[in-house]
């Protein structure tokens, strides 16, 4: 299955297939002449799946190196990005030379941080690993580093010359990643698409959407294809797949990152949104419980504690307040149905409350 994104200055295809990694030579040498190629990725990923990619690239003649971090997102730093840059100039990297990303979000976001900084910018591919990578991340190009103050606060935009898309490699992943992922494409459903919440509907587990799981990813990288053919730069409409990430993203922090994961986060806050708005009269009454009984259907937490309302509220509006700035919020007019809307800061009071 092949998607194209169709950008103004750039486009770019994406490879959506059950064990398609195995002919990754054919789809490099498709794109690129590049002498020297530096594949980028974590530990974890590298034990499963970095030698085996290697050998394969090698067969074609190109030149092969690979640099390798730490698994986890506290590796997605300017620290790492430091050592990759003196890793490639290290190798001699020049401008005709090429990365390969190879990983979930955090090898995608940093490797494509580097690629779009090093000397100004150089090549890169995408090889997604994880389901949020492959619905998600690797789409769009967005790239990026966290500081020691906040996440995401470094990057650039900048589009890879391709993603490849296996999702076989997602049998080697922790179940609680795959919910990562799950996640995100309820979201996606919820915002776009009403067939893909239908299919999502029929699937008794997380076993039968990973059988089906290759129309699944197509579905969402369609999704966010044209989102992002919309809205490049992230100016508008881009906003919307925002869905349940004001609240998760504040519930995440508060918790302190890692408690609460991303996805499970994501997931609470969607229901929340939902829920008061629905009291507001701003989404139609029954769209909570659908959201409900979908993301329970996956083992995600709906529930969402009020306790925290106080810190919750902070952690949105701190740096808004001084400004009384409005925020944009996204609620679903139905399921299926998203849209943005714009509230001032005290509205997001309401938007906490548990009961
Ligand atoms: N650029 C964007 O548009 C965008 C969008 C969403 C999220 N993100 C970023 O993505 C990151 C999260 O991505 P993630 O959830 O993929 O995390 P991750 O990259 O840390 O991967 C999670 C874990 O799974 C392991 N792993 C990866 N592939 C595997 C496989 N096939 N089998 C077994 N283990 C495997 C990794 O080593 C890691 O330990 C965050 O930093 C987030 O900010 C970026
Ligand atoms: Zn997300």
């Amino acid at each position: 299955m092949k998607l194209t994104v169709t950008l103004p200055n750039h486009h770019y295809d994406l490879w959506i297939e059950k064990g398609i990694l195995t002919k990754v030579c054919d789809w490099v040498k498709k794109l690129w002449k590049q002498q020297k190629i530096a594949i980028i990725t974590d530990e974890t990923v590298d034990q499963l799946y970095g030698s085996k990619i290697s050998e394969k690239l090698l067969c074609a003649g190109f030149e092969v190196s690979k640099f390798v971090f730490a698994a986890g997102e506290t590796s997605k730093s300017l620290a790492t990005a430091q050592e990759a840059y003196d890793f490639l100039a290290d190798q001699g990297f020049t401008r005709t030379d090429g990365i390969l990303a190879l990983g979930g979000g955090v090898v995608g976001d940093l490797a494509s941080f580097v690629a779009s900084t090093y000397l100004r910018g150089i090549h890169f591919l995408q090889v997604p690993t994880t389901l949020l990578a492959q619905v998600d991340s690797s789409i769009g190009g967005k790239t990026a580093v966290n500081t020691k103050i906040a996440k995401n606060i470094v990057g650039t935009f900048s589009q890879p010359d391709g993603v490849l898309i296996d999702p076989k490699v997602l049998n080697t992943l922790e179940d609680r990643q795959v919910r990562e992922g799950i996640a995100e494409i309820v979201k996606y459903a919820a915002i776009a698409d009403i067939s893909l919440w239908k299919k999502l509907n029929s699937y008794k587990d997380e076993f039968e959407l990973l059988e089906n799981v290759q129309e699944v990813i197509y579905a969402c990288c369609e999704i966010k294809r044209k989102i992002v053919e919309e809205d490049e730069f992230d100016n508008g409409k881009r906003l919307i797949l925002n869905f349940g990430h004001t609240i998760g993203h504040a519930i995440e922090a508060v918790a302190g990152f890692g408690v609460i994961t991303h996805g499970e986060a994501v997931a609470m806050g969607m229901v929340q949104m939902s829920k008061v708005a629905e009291k507001k009269g701003l989404t139609k009454p029954g769209t909570m419980a659908a959201l409900i009984s979908m993301l329970e259907k996956f083992h995600l937490p709906t529930y969402f504690s009020s306790e925290q309302r106080e810190d919750l509220y902070q952690a949105i509006t701190h740096d808004k307040k001084a400004r009384g700035e409005k925020i944009k919020i996204v609620l679903l007019s139905d399921i299926g149905k998203g849209r943005i809307v714009s509230v001032t800061i005290n509205t997001m009071m309401d938007y906490l409350t548990a009961d």
